[in-house]
């Protein structure tokens, strides 16, 4: 059977209605193959999830959220739950993005409690984990990697519904993706710490995120631990999207 594979884009705080529409239709002239086991997602900004819901499904490809708030709704000024995502049309949400933890602050704390509120709605979580270049300077990747998997994902979710993404900071939008060595033992680093968490994690999906493009997807794909990608820039152009995941 064909290994399981998450090619997923994060569009993060890109896209107008117009760009959307021209993604898609240029999508559909791709005809985006069903493959055995594949997945493709797209991760619009919020205000895109509703009108891209359905035209993405007419050509195989699943939506999803950015970020969730924990709660099920009340006076959260500005926030979206995940039951808001899901009535959406979306399977997945990113989790923990390193531009959230960054910039807004999040913690591997709240990371574990969107991550429960997601599954509670029925939403795959696409929890990211990376170190940042001083943290991988210091010797430290290892240790903060393994200490955000133990701490920002939740106990016993079963291993179909878990996605964790390995991004690290320093390859997030820079051009320099991790080398293939990097790649191949933090996904074995993220095996072994959601081993330790439950039998169900063990299953979870493993993806790379940072830097990933047409040119350098195919190795970093057949790795043997890497379950997916999750790709920022170079998923706002439909054919790059199609490249990367036919790279699989
Ligand atoms: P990038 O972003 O592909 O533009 O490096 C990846 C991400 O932030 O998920």
């Amino acid at each position: 059977m064909a290994r399981p594979m998450l090619i997923a884009g994060n569009w993060k705080m890109n896209g107008t209605r117009a760009e959307a529409a021209d993604f898609l239709s240029k999508l559909r002239g791709l005809k985006p193959d069903a493959r055995p086991g594949r997945q493709l997602l797209i991760c619009p900004p919020a205000t895109l999830i509703g009108e891209m819901a359905k035209p993405l499904a007419a050509s195989g490809v699943l939506v999803g959220g950015q970020n969730c708030h924990p709660g099920v709704n009340g006076a959260f000024t500005g926030d979206i739950s995940a039951g808001m995502l899901r009535d959406l049309g979306s399977s997945h949400v990113i989790l923990g993005h390193s531009e959230r933890r960054a910039m807004h602050g999040e913690t591997d704390q709240l990371v574990h409690v969107k991550a429960m509120a997601a599954r509670r709605h029925g939403l795959i979580p696409i929890i990211c984990v990376g170190e940042t270049l001083a943290q991988r300077e210091d010797g430290q990747a290892e240790a903060v990697v393994r200490e955000q998997v133990r701490t920002s994902v939740p106990d016993g979710i079963e291993g179909d519904a878990l996605v964790v993404a390995y991004e690290p900071v320093w390859a997030i939008g820079t051009g320099r993706a991790a080398t293939l060595d990097d790649i191949a033992t933090m996904h074995h680093i993220i095996r072994e710490a959601l081993a330790g968490k439950s039998d169900g994690a063990a299953c979870g999906l493993i993806i790379y995120g940072g830097s990933v493009k047409p040119n350098n997807a195919a190795e970093i794909l057949s790795l043997d631990l890497v379950g997916g990608a999750l790709i920022g820039g170079a998923s706002l152009d439909a054919g790059d999207f199609m490249a990367i995941a036919d790279a699989t």
